[in-house]
């Protein structure tokens, strides 16, 4: 495929100073992954202990923070591992936090932390019960029925902590998947969605915006045909390597690995340097209209 959505770049510490010269932000916002074969997310002494699938509340494929409510979710373990993994899962939003900020100082006093999680249980291996609309492995972009963005963007950085190669599927460009789907997405309803909204569904009213892009994930993982024939590329990130995308914006599926970490920070449109490139200009210009 002549569209190359997997861009190395040369750093090796968590705080990297800004270079100049380097379009990072660029490359980022016209949807590649930028990946980071030479930066590892170091685990503290008895933190091995962690890589262990059995951590994993069995209803949840990750344990998680959130950078809105307090407390640890997804495990059933009790303390003093509790407090473990919690330092880990801070210590990597940390970690994560200045790595943007070093990489994107174009983004500064607009990114914000959202959610932090630790995935212990391999990938890959959707359980039976899971339905075709929750499993990673069909190629999609990030959209969440009950949390619409109304246009914040999703950036989140990987980092594989475990000692096989993280397999992800990488697809076509948003664009050219959002003109695949188009005209298979019905019309918004506004009033259902401000009635889901009062009803608690959704956690804020979902947009026209959050309409297309929900419909965007479903539509693509429904459709074997597109998952199979699409144009894409299969990558492996190595075990302790790091990388970052915009989850919302480059069509992706996690085919296999083990042990990862997962950090989501979400950053308003107004912060991008190309908004043109944004899932939200990509649509508003394909449906001739306004989304938001
Ligand atoms: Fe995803």
């Amino acid at each position: 495929m002549t569209h190359s959505p997997i861009i190395p770049i040369d750093i090796d510490n968590w705080q990297p100073s800004p270079r100049t010269g380097a379009n990072w932000q660029e490359m980022l916002e016209g949807g590649a992954v930028l990946y980071c074969p030479a930066l590892r997310f170091g685990l503290e002494k008895g933190e091995e202990r962690f890589l262990d699938a059995s951590f994993s509340d069995a209803r949840r494929k990750s344990i998680y923070i959130r950078a809105d409510r307090p407390g640890l979710f997804g495990t059933e373990v009790a303390e003093p591992e509790r407090r473990g993994l919690r330092a880990m899962l801070e210590r990597f939003e940390a970690q994560s936090m200045g790595l943007l900020a070093g990489l994107f100082p174009g983004y500064s006093g607009l990114i914000r932390a959202a959610g932090t999680s630790y995935r212990p249980r391999p990938t890959g291996r959707p359980e039976a019960a899971l339905s075709w609309r929750k499993d990673d492995t069909r190629l999609h972009v990030d959209a969440f029925p009950s949390n619409p963005t109304q246009g914040m963007r999703i950036l989140r950085v990987f980092a594989n902590i475990g000692t096989v190669p993280r397999v992800w599927r990488v697809g076509e460009p948003f664009e050219q998947m959002a003109r695949h789907f188009l005209e298979r997405i019905p019309e918004p309803r506004p009033l259902v969605a401000q009635l889901s909204h009062r009803l608690g569904i959704t956690k804020r009213p979902r947009s026209a915006y959050d309409h297309y892009m929900l419909y965007l994930h479903d539509l693509a993982k429904a459709d074997l045909g597109y998952q199979r024939d699409s144009s894409q590329l299969t990558f492996a990130f190595a075990p302790d390597s790091v990388w970052i995308c915009f989850s919302d914006q480059v069509m992706h599926a996690a085919m296999s690995g083990q042990f990862m970490m997962e950090q989501t920070a979400h950053l308003p449109a107004a912060a991008l340097a190309f908004p043109a490139q944004a899932p939200l200009a990509v649509l508003e210009r394909l449906a001739g209209r306004p989304l938001l």
